[in-house]
């Protein structure tokens, strides 16, 4: 299928779980592949895998929240293909706590990884879009951007914060031919869970907990949430801009 055929696509925090499922299903659909995360041997090992299956792929060691790694990895993609069509800002961190037990550094540094890195990798491919007059900006979100979630006051602020940015971005560059999207992912059994699951003292209570407590019962899937990116990166969604796509088993819904 062809639906980011020759398609430039940047995708953040692509070396492991959703970022690594986006990839894959973009490579699917003839994008090249520029894999951006501060985890180097990660990220090369998986540009690698990319290469051997003949998908034209990038990793650039970036850590989201530093503006002059941004500057420098899309120099160097501008340089390599000529252009820019897509950015997925996916990379985001999770720790739990309320407004008492959390830590200042843990707010802060949450806040800094999912809000300002987010926001820095708009700024950044922005100016190479306008040039284009062309771009699809996805974001990635979570349920917890729309639904107060128990214990996690920095994920929960961080991902309404990433909501509104990206409504900002697609009303202030709608006429210049940029959409900006995002995607509100339920749970999903990824490294980021797996934290989770490891850190509780009893992981099956925990496991049930974390898969029964939405309409469809159970976790979703990264290639479930990746099908969501394909659709708003593409030029299957030209009237979609400013949106926010739940893929969360109901979760939002109650
Ligand atoms: N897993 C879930 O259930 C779930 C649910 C809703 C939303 N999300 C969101 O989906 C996105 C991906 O989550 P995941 O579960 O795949 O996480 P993950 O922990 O498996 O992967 C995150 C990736 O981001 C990279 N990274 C972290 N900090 C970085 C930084 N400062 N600069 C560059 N790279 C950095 C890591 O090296 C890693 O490769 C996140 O935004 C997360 O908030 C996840």
């Amino acid at each position: 299928m062809n639906r980011l055929k020759d398609k430039v696509c940047i995708i953040t925090g692509a070396a492991s779980g959703l970022g690594k499922s986006i990839a894959w299903k973009f490579s699917e659909e003839g994008a090249v592949v520029v894999i951006l995360d501060f985890n180097e041997k990660e990220g090369q090992r998986f540009a690698r895998e990319l290469a051997k299956n003949g998908v034209p792929s990038t990793f650039l060691q970036t850590n989201v929240t530093e503006s002059e790694h941004w500057t420098n990895s899309v120099a160097a993609v501008i340089e390599k293909y000529g252009r820019i069509d897509v950015l997925v800002n996916n990379t985001g961190i999770f720790k739990d706590g309320n407004a008492l037990t959390s830590s200042e550094e843990d707010f802060k540094n949450i806040l800094d990884v999912n809000v300002n890195g987010t926001y820095l990798g708009m700024k950044a491919v922005l100016p190479q879009m306008l040039r284009q007059k062309k771009g699809s900006i996805v974001n990635i979100a979570s349920e917890a951007g729309l639904i107060a979630i128990r214990n996690q006051i920095a994920y929960n602020t961080s991902k309404a914060a990433v909501i509104m940015m990206t409504k900002s971005v697609a009303v202030d560059f709608a006429s210049d031919g940029i959409r900006a999207n995002c995607i509100c992912p339920g749970r999903m059994h990824t490294a980021l869970v797996q934290r989770i699951l490891d850190s509780a003292e009893d992981y099956d209570a925990q496991f049930k907990l974390m898969s029964e407590d939405r309409p469809l019962m159970r976790m979703g899937t990264p290639d479930e949430v990746a099908m969501g990116a394909v659709y708003l990166a593409s030029d299957e969604s030209p009237f979609a801009t400013g949106s926010v796509l739940s893929i969360d088993g109901g979760y939002a819904c109650v």
